[in-house]
C-alpha cells in the first residue's frame, strides 16, 4: 500500500462513518403568547391598561434576531359571535404581521365549527395548528395537525394539542377532540426523526403538560397554556423544558435557546415579559382595530336581529317593563337627572364615538342601556335613544313604573333597590379602575325627591 493510500484513508476514511454535518449552534429567541382573547388593542376603559396586540407589536418589532420563533397557544379569539369571528380574522393579520410561526387553537376557537375553522385557516397568514381538534365526519385533524420550520439549518416541528377536559358542552359543531396523548402516540414517532427540536403548543394545565413531558420523551420544549398565572420559573420535567403564559396579551413568554443537534440544546434565558402601559401601542395594529370597528359598524350582526334576541329569552320569564330612555325620567326626577347630567355616565355613549367604537357589540352593553334584550339599544338606533350609561342601566326597564305614575292605577310596579352590585356589572376587571363603592357612589350619587305625577 502506498503513501497515496494512506493520504487517502486519512482523508476521506473518518469523514465517511461520520453522522451528517451539522449545522452551527443557533441562537433561537422563542417568543410565545397565549389567551389574547380579541385584545387587538385594549378597550380603554381607563388609562394605564397593559397588553393588546398594539404592544406585542411594538415589542417584538424591537426584536433584532428575525430567526426566532413565534407562536401562540391558543385563545387569542375572544368568543364564537359573529363579530369577534369578524375580529379574529384582524387578529389572524396581526400575527402575520409579525411573523407568527403557528397558532394552536385553544377551547375558545375549538368553540367555532368545523366549517368556520376550515374557512378561517384556509385564508389566515399563519397557519393554525392542532394535532387533536379532530373533524368529527372524518377523524382527521380539521387544521394541521404540526408545522415545520427551518432556521439556520435546523429543522423545528411545533405540534398543537388541546386539553379536552373544559370543553365538553363548548364544542363547535362537526368536531371532535382526541385525548392528547393519542394525538401525540401517532404523531410523535413519525414527526420526530425528520426534526432537530419539538416544541409542542399545550392548550393545557400544569399536571396537563407535566403529564405530557413524563409520558413523551420525544418533546423538547412545552409551551402552554390553561393557565391561571404565567409561570413563576422555568420547569423540567423528564426531557422537556416547561413554560407557559396567559393574562389577555399583557404577558409575553421569551425562551432563549441555543440549538446545538438533535435534540441537543440549552436554555440561555427565559422570562415573562409585562406588556406594560408605558410600551407604545403600534399604529399598524391600531389600525387593524379601526379596520375591524369600520367593517362590524356596516356588517348585518346576529345581535341586530330583536326576533332573535326574543327568541333568546327563556319563555314564560318575559320581561314585563321594557326600556323607554332616559328622557322619560327626567320631568319626575329633576334632581336625580341634574346630577346625573353631571356625570361620566351621560356621556358614556359620546365616548365610543370617540373612539369610533360606537358600532363595536364588545362596547356597547355597557355604554348604552339594555344592549342585548330585546327592548334595549340595538345598532340601527345610531345615537338616538337608548345611548348613555341611562337611568335604566342601573335601575332596569321603567315603562310600567312609569305608567304607574302617569296615573295607570292597573299597574303597581316597585323599582328594585340597588347597591355596590349592581354597579360592579360595568365596574370591573379591565374596563375599570378598581371599583370602591366609598368614592364611586359620592360622584354619582342623586337625589332622592320625586315631582309628584302631574295630572293628565
Ligand atoms: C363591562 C363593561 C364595559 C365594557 C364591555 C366596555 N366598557 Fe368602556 N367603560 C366601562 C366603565 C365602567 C368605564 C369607567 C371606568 C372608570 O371610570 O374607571 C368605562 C370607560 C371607558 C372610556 C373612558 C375612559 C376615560 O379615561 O375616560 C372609554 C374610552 C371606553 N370605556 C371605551 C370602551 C371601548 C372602546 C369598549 C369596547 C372595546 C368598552 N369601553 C367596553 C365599562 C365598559
Ligand atoms: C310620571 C312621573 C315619573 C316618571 C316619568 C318616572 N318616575 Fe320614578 N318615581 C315617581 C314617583 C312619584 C316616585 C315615588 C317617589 C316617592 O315615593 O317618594 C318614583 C320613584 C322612583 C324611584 C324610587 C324607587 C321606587 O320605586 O319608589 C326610582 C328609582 C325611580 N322612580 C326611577 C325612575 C326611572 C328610572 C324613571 C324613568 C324610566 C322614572 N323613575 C320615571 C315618578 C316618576
Ligand atoms: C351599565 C354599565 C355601568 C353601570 C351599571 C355603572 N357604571 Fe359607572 N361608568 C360606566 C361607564 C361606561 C363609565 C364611563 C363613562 C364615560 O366617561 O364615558 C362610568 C363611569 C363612572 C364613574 C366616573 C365618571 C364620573 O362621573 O365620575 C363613576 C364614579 C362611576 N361610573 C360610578 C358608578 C357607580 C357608583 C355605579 C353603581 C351605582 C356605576 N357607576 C354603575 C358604566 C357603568
Ligand atoms: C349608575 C347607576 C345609576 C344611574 C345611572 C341612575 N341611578 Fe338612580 N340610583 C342608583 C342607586 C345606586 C341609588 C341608591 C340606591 C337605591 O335607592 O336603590 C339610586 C337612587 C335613585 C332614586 C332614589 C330612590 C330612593 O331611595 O328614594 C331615584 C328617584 C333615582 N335613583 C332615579 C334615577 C334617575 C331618574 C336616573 C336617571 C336620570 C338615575 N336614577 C340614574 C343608581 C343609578
Amino acid at each position: 500500500m502506498g503513501w497515496g493510500w494512506v493520504l487517502l484513508i486519512l482523508l476521506f476514511g473518518v469523514g465517511c462513518d461520520a453522522p451528517p454535518k451539522t449545522p452551527a449552534a443557533l441562537d433561537l429567541p422563542v417568543y410565545f403568547t397565549a389567551d389574547i382573547n380579541g385584545r387587538l388593542v385594549p378597550c380603554g376603559c381607563f388609562s394605564g391598561q397593559h397588553g393588546g396586540m398594539t404592544r406585542l407589536r411594538t415589542v417584538l418589532e424591537a426584536e433584532a434576531n428575525a430567526a426566532g420563533l413565534r407562536v401562540d397557544v391558543g385563545d387569542a379569539l375572544s368568543g364564537t359571535a359573529d363579530f369577534e369571528v369578524i375580529q379574529y380574522r384582524y387578529q389572524l393579520q396581526a400575527f402575520g404581521d409579525l411573523h407568527y410561526d403557528a397558532l394552536n387553537l385553544g377551547h375558545r376557537e375549538a368553540g367555532l365549527s368545523a366549517a368556520q375553522l376550515r374557512e378561517l385557516a384556509g385564508k389566515s397568514p399563519v397557519p393554525l395548528v392542532s394535532a387533536n381538534l379532530l373533524d368529527a365526519a372524518t377523524r382527521q385533524p380539521v387544521v394541521a395537525p404540526y408545522r415545520i420550520v427551518e432556521r439556520g439549518g435546523f429543522k423545528i416541528a411545533v405540534i398543537g394539542v388541546l386539553d379536552a377536559v373544559g370543553l365538553e358542552d363548548r364544542l363547535g359543531s362537526g368536531l371532535v377532540v382526541e385525548p392528547m396523548e393519542s394525538a401525540l402516540g401517532v404523531l410523535l414517532p413519525k414527526v420526530r426523526p425528520q426534526v432537530d427540536l419539538i416544541v409542542l403548543l399545550a392548550f393545557t394545565d400544569e399536571p396537563g403538560m407535566a403529564r405530557l413531558a413524563q409520558q413523551f420523551y420525544e418533546l423538547n420544549v412545552i409551551l402552554g397554556g390553561r393557565v391561571r398565572q404565567p409561570a413563576q420559573e422555568l420547569k423540567r420535567e423528564n426531557r422537556s423544558v416547561i413554560y407557559f403564559t396567559t393574562n389577555e396579551s399583557r404577558a409575553l413568554g421569551f425562551l432563549g435557546l441555543l440549538l446545538k443537534g438533535p435534540s441537543d440544546f440549552s436554555v440561555q434565558g427565559n422570562e415573562i415579559r409585562l406588556l406594560h402601559d408605558r410600551i407604545p401601542e403600534a399604529a399598524a395594529v391600531v389600525a387593524l382595530a379601526k379596520a375591524y370597528r369600520a367593517e362590524v359598524r356596516t356588517a348585518r350582526l346576529a345581535l341586530d336581529d330583536p326576533e332573535r334576541l326574543q327568541a333568546d329569552q327563556v319563555p314564560g320569564v318575559r320581561t314585563a317593563a321594557s326600556y323607554v330612555g332616559s328622557e322619560s325620567c327626567l320631568t319626575c326626577h329633576p334632581e336625580a337627572a341634574a346630577k346625573w347630567k353631571d356625570s361620566g355616565h351621560a356621556h358614556a355613549f359620546e365616548t365610543l364615538a370617540r373612539v369610533d367604537a360606537d358600532a363595536d357589540p364588545r362596547c356597547l352593553s355597557c355604554h348604552t342601556v339594555g344592549f342585548g334584550t330585546p327592548s334595549g339599544y340595538r345598532r340601527e338606533l345610531g345615537a338616538a335613544r337608548l345611548t348613555q350609561v341611562g337611568c335604566e342601566s342601573c335601575h332596569g326597564p321603567g315603562s310600567l313604573h312609569v305608567r304607574q305614575y302617569q296615573g295607570d292605577t292597573s299597574v303597581s310596579f316597585k323599582v328594585r333597590p340597588l347597591g355596590e352590585g349592581d354597579c360592579r356589572k360595568c365596574h370591573y376587571g379591565e374596563f375599570s379602575r378598581p371599583f370602591d363603592w366609598a368614592t364611586f357612589w359620592p360622584k354619582v350619587a342623586h337625589g332622592t325627591k320625586a315631582v309628584p305625577p302631574a295630572q293628565p
